[in-house]
């Protein structure tokens, strides 16, 4: 699931085309039109689905409806690379303790939208990213996995988001996999791959 670039979903695809890696991705489902993610799924023969909160009059018509959605496809793993909507009761009903995201940020710390702007404006000399399973609140699930980077004194909110990505996609595409080939085994709050 999508809202942005798509650099993630891309080195997702690039993993994909060896049978070894153990996973597929079998679709794209975006929250908005007109987005790079959308494109590159296109352009690896993967379908898509647009589903977006402003045609509904609702929040949980949306999330019923991005369910109805994802689970056409019949994933065994949904994985949120860059989708910056949160998902709701009806959704993890469905999905849960299968759903894992990303995010720029080492969490607990700068958990949210604007993980990058917020661990740079806090002044923190070193960040990173974070890989768990999605719960209920906002970037609260079980870890998986972290990795850090360390801040520069000239980054900006770009060029230190840019670094991040580089560690992020390689941290995605290893846990997607071993998830994939593995399992996931999530004990409270202790998260990994296995059966
Ligand atoms: C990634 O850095 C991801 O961690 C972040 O959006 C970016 C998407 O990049 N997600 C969040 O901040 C979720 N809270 P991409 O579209 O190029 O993969």
């Amino acid at each position: 699931m999508v809202s942005g670039t798509g650099s993630n979903l891309a080195a997702l695809i690039a993993a994909h085309e060896d049978p070894a890696y153990g996973a597929r991705v079998v679709a794209v489902v975006a929250d908005r039109r007109g987005i790079r993610a959308l494109d590159i799924a296109a352009e690896a023969g993967i379908p898509t689905a647009v589903v977006s909160v402003e045609d509904f009059d609702d929040r949980r018509l949306w999330d019923a409806a991005i369910a109805e959605t994802v689970a056409v496809f019949k994933p065994d793993l949904v994985v949120l690379a860059g989708f910056m909507k949160l998902l709701g009761a009806t959704f993890l009903e469905r999905f849960g303790g299968r759903i894992i995201n990303t995010h720029p940020a080492l969490l607990p710390a700068f958990p949210g939208a604007h993980g990058v702007r917020d661990a740079l404006r806090y002044g923190a000399k070193v960040t990173g990213c974070t890989v768990m399973v999605v719960d209920e609140g906002i970037d609260t699930g079980p870890i998986l996995a972290q990795a850090a980077v360390t801040v520069e004194p000239d980054d900006d909110e770009a060029t230190l988001h840019e670094r991040i990505k580089v560690v992020e996609r390689s941290l995605l595409v290893e846990w997607v996999g071993r998830i994939a080939r593995d399992g996931l085994r999530v004990e409270g709050r202790h998260a990994e791959a296995g059966r």
